[in-house]
């Protein structure tokens, strides 16, 4: 146990008796986030901090006795990074979840870390405006954690990721010293972007304890459609084919015959039978009329590229109902085998059709089962490795490096949104170079020099 009972104490000093968490069974929550096959390792002490002030005395007795600190949002991540490897200190955020300030007029909203971002589409959608990211794990995961990871999901496509609507951020450093970061304006080029770089560090660099985000008008109508194909590789030339019409809808996602079987069970949509592959084509507008001309004119391409059927969400129920189901595929698609794998990698969108060709090979190769969805209108697959038997580890483990060798060379990335976290982290030689990595060890090291904050992370 790295956490004295002095720190625990001046812990509880801090935050107050309840707020620090040392038992057990109320640790194991947080020993795991939601990446599959993962070993669970619980910290030594959850701490509740309830403002700024108080995560800034709290990291100060942490670094005078260089105890670790693991800042951690709604724990949904699928890389490891809110997991405390190295025990000491998990700071949870669940008592600072207040939207501070909502202005339509400047188009910006300041929420405090622990915010689960269903709330704040809530929040902002019921004034007319729009928060874009939409990761699967929207009904529980956080504006912190969104923060820290860089979240994406479905709707990225077209509007793009959190660090595109992060306009400014209150940090506390590993040392205890506070600070504003960035700026309340959408121009702005002065100084380095410190608030970038803290977006998607995975919590390795500050801690975040204030947000300030970017908002814009709410599209006031979506229309939806689910595309089906009698094979992945359709699907994948079809999705090409959309793209050189200059077609760009908010969604493009892509499902693999074997993960919608796998949620089809569970699913509220009733998916026909049969599919080898599917899209979730979604577009948005002011205008009903032409909105659901544009998401036609992209089913006419899909069906001339060689889609086999075509059903158009009806009303808001159905297209609920779609959105709820392409959402149980991460659950789903873990119970196809005893073991998951989950990947996220990233490849330019014209490469998806040898991506998806190439993995499915991969995995007949080594004799593994392989199934793959997610958001193929950025090139960003969630492949799926699947597996019962852990005599299969090794194939696995050949597998595994093979996909993430195919998707440097295809000219992509190891994590499209997941982030590296521990999962990941042997991979990364693969996509930087040794100088690059010194230069990211080198930042780590003027944040914190003392490697308190969210240790063995990324590098
Ligand atoms: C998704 O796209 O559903 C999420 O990124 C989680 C997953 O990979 O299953
Ligand atoms: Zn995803």
């Amino acid at each position: 146990m790295s956490v004295s009972e002095p720190l625990l104490s001046a812990c509880r000093g801090i935050v107050g008796d309840r707020h620090v968490v040392t038992d057990r069974e109320r640790l194991e929550p947080f020993g795991h986030d939601e990446t599959p096959g993962l070993a669970p390792v619980l910290p030594d002490a959850v701490v509740r901090p309830g403002s700024a002030a108080e995560v800034s005395l709290l990291l100060q007795a942490c670094s005078a006795l260089d105890v670790p600190v693991t800042p951690r949002g709604g724990g949904t991540g699928h890389s490891g990074g809110c997991v405390a490897i190295n025990g000491g200190i998990v700071l949870a955020f669940d008592r600072m979840q207040r939207i501070l300030d909502l202005s339509p007029d400047d188009l910006t909203i300041d929420v405090e870390p622990g915010v689960v971002l269903k709330d704040l589409h809530a929040a902002v959608e019921e004034r007319g405006l729009f928060y874009p990211p939409d990761p699967g794990s929207l009904d529980s995961c956080t504006l912190g954690g969104n923060v820290a990871e860089n979240a994406g999901g479905p709707r990225a496509l077209r509007y793009g990721v959190t660090r595109d609507y992060v306009l400014g951020l209150d940090v506390v450093l590993p040392s205890g010293e506070r600070l504003r970061i960035g700026k309340r304006t959408v121009k702005g080029v002065s100084g380095y972007d410190l608030t970038s770089l803290i977006v998607g560090s995975e919590g390795t660099l500050a801690v975040i304890t204030g947000i300030t985000l970017k908002l814009i008008p709410r599209p006031r109508s979506v229309s939806t459609a689910l595309v089906t194909f009698d094979s992945a590789a359709r699907a994948a030339a079809a999705i090409s084919a959309l793209f050189s019409h200059g077609i760009l809808p908010r969604t493009l996602e892509y499902m693999d015959g074997r993960s919608i079987d796998a949620v089809r069970p569970t699913a509220p949509f009733r998916f026909p039978e049969n599919i080898d592959a599917a899209l979730i084509v979604e577009t948005d507008g002011d205008d009903a009329e032409a909105t659901l001309a544009q998401l036609a004119r992209a089913v006419e391409i899909l069906d001339q590229a060689g889609a086999r059927s075509t059903l158009i969400a009806q009303d808001a129920r159905q297209q609920r109902d779609l959105w709820t189901s392409r959402r149980g595929l991460t659950e789903a698609t873990r119970k196809i085998r005893r073991i998951k794998i989950a990947e996220d990698i990233a490849v330019p969108r014209r490469r998806i059709p040898e991506a998806l060709a190439r993995v499915a090979e991969l995995g007949e190769r080594f004799g593994v089962l392989t199934a793959a969805y997610g958001h193929a209108g950025d090139g960003n697959l969630h492949v799926q490795i699947l597996f019962d038997d852990e005599a299969q580890r090794p194939a696995v483990e050949l597998l595994l490096h093979e996909v993430m060798a195919l998707a440097i060379e295809l000219g992509g990335t190891l994590s499209g949104e997941h982030g590296i976290g521990i999962a990941k982290k042997k991979f990364m030689p693969l996509e930087h170079s040794a100088g690059a990595l010194d230069l990211m060890r080198r930042v780590k090291q003027a944040f914190d020099p003392a490697g308190i904050l969210n240790p063995g992370k990324i590098f």
